[in-house]
């Protein structure tokens, strides 16, 4: 698995990835995302590849000034193909995002999800992510530290 930028000649693999029909209430498409992204410069867009496939896209936003604290330094959106789920894809996409963190000099990064069966809940509880028990816009509001990174075994 490697990390890509986005390119013309990855484009139209970025956009196909499709989820599971059930998962599909949980985010935004692909395309949506790309588009949020021409507007928002401070959006960080990746594409976790292998070889030509492209097995899933990130979105992170770093926004040090932004008026919401949760919207400063995060994960926006994660799609991984449903071809490609339960094999690590996402924690690796999500590690991908804590390294461009750290290297911003973040310590802390967010996610927010809405909850249901077929929503992400379980998987970012996995990975670390600590909800504070508020909500915004009806999603679950969470946190992962990043310091001491090198001693959790997410
Ligand atoms: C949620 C999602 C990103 C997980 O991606 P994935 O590549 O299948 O996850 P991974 O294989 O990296 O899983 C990492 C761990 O989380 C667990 N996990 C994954 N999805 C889970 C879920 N929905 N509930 C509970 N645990 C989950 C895995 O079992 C694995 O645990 P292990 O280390 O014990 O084996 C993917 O299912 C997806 O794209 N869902 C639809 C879109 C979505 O909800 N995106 C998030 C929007 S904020």
């Amino acid at each position: 698995m490697e990390l890509e930028s986005l390119t013309p000649e990855n484009l139209g693999k970025a956009v196909s990835i499709t989820l599971r029909p059930e998962q599909e209430a949980f985010v935004a498409p692909v395309v949506q995302s790309i588009a949020e992204a021409y507007v928002n410069p401070t959006a960080w867009l990746r594409l976790v590849v292998d070889g030509d496939e492209v097995l899933a896209f990130i979105m992170g936003n770093f926004d040090p000034d932004h008026e919401i604290e949760a919207f400063r330094a995060g994960i926006w959106r994660l799609n991984v193909a449903a071809s490609a789920q339960g094999r690590g894809v996402g924690r690796f996409a999500v590690r991908a995002l804590e390294e461009e963190a750290r290297a911003r000099g973040v310590k802390r990064i967010s996610v927010l999800w809405e909850r249901g069966e077929h929503g992400p809940e379980g998987f970012y509880l996995k990975l670390g992510f600590v909800p504070t028990g508020e909500e915004l816009f009806g999603e679950v509001v969470s946190y992962k530290d990043l310091h001491n990174q090198g001693k959790v075994s997410a």
